[in-house]
């Protein structure tokens, strides 16, 4: 049998970003004594100076539908307009059903194709890549990719290694139907034989396992920071150079660069690597967002689109890199300027 379908393509872009950071911000002032640092020590290792941490009520959920709505609304579309929705996420507290069914129900849409994946803080552009090609093949419409993150709520604030790294937030975008390629091809991998460079362990399992046994303690995120950090400088300008060229540009003709906000180091590392000139705009987010891991990307985009309305429009390459270890890289026209 030979099936019969139409196989033209549909080009894609983002149509909008919308963004929620939870109204508490935590100075580094506030986190340093139970790690016995210093404010100094965390803004020059990592230019983090400030955070925004979610309220025990406040759940993941709650941020990305906040996140959601206005990026809707700023694509000019309603809820039902939305026909699938990817997740990218590793603190949903439920192995199933997904965050993203949760959302579409809370979105009036729960009919909405939805699911989520866990690839860290590469788990945005995964989900941009995948949302590009349900466009681009018509499986679907409009696709909400989704970047939220409650990790305040797996970060041992006890942990020198990562307490004053990991923060909340919740950044979406909405992909849809486009005259031009506003979307690159991506660039992904994985680096799997350092799996246990970022962890988030123990599994439920283990509490399953061990009835009884108190020591086993709540599952956090574990992370080997300078192997991290060795990898992200010394792996990624490959990837960002190889999205580059796949999509036709170069550093020259570049708009602007909007990599995962892991470290303001590692970023400024990448700057000079991939030998971006001074033209190209940096998102540096991180300094009073910390690492929210899938959300970062989105996040910064906002931010940046705010600061700076004439981005509206221009090239972006988004690099997202963590654990797995994993990444992705594209690049993409940023959205047009809302009209609401
Ligand atoms: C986490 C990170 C900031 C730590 O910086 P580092 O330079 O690697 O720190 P080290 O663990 O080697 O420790 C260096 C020194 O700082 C001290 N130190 C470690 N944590 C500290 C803290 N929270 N506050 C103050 N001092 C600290 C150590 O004791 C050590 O002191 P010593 O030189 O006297 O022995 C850095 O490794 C990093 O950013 N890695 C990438 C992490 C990342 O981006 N993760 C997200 C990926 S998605």
């Amino acid at each position: 049998m030979v099936l019969n379908f139409n196989q033209e393509v549909q080009s894609a872009r983002i149509l909008s970003v919308g963004a929620y950071r939870p109204p508490r911000v935590v100075p580094n002032s506030e986190i340093i004594e139970r790690i016995d640092s210093t404010d100094e020590w965390i803004q020059q290792r990592t230019g983090i100076q400030s955070r925004h941490i979610a309220s025990a009520e406040e759940s993941l959920i709650d941020m990305a539908e906040k996140s959601a709505n206005i990026a809707i609304a700023r694509a000019g579309l309603k809820n039902e307009d939305i026909d699938a929705v990817i997740f990218a996420t590793i603190s949903y507290p439920f192995q199933a059903p997904s965050a993203a069914s949760e959302l579409i129900v809370r979105l009036g849409n729960p009919s909405a194709a939805a699911f989520d994946i866990s690839a860290a803080c590469a788990g945005f552009c995964y989900g941009v890549a995948l949302a590009n090609d349900l466009v681009r093949n018509k499986t679907a419409k409009n696709v909400l990719v989704m970047g939220a993150e409650k990790l305040s709520d797996f970060t041992d604030p006890d942990d020198r290694a990562t307490a004053f790294i990991f923060a909340d937030g919740a950044g979406a975008v909405v992909i849809g139907p486009s005259e031009d390629i506003g979307i690159g091809p991506t660039i992904w991998g994985a680096a799997a034989e350092s799996r246990e460079a970022i962890l988030l362990e123990p599994s439920y399992l283990e509490f399953k396992n061990n009835p009884g046994k108190l020591d086993i303690g709540w599952p956090n995120i574990s992370q080997q920071g300078q192997s991290v950090y060795r990898w992200a400088v010394y792996g990624m300008p490959t990837v960002a150079l190889r999205a580059l060229e796949a999509a036709g540009l170069t550093p020259e003709t570049l708009d602007v660069f909007i990599p995962h906000q892991a470290n303001d180091r590692i970023i400024e590392a990448l700057v000079k690597s991939i030998k971006l000139p001074d033209s190209v705009v940096v998102a540096h987010d991180i300094r009073t967002s910390g690492n929210t891991s899938s959300a970062s990307i989105p996040l910064a985009m906002d931010a940046l689109l705010a600061e700076k309305p004439e981005l509206y429009g221009k090239s972006a390459l988004l690099l997202g890199f963590g654990a797995g270890l994993v990444y992705a890289g594209q690049v993409v026209e940023l959205p047009f300027k809302p009209n609401n």
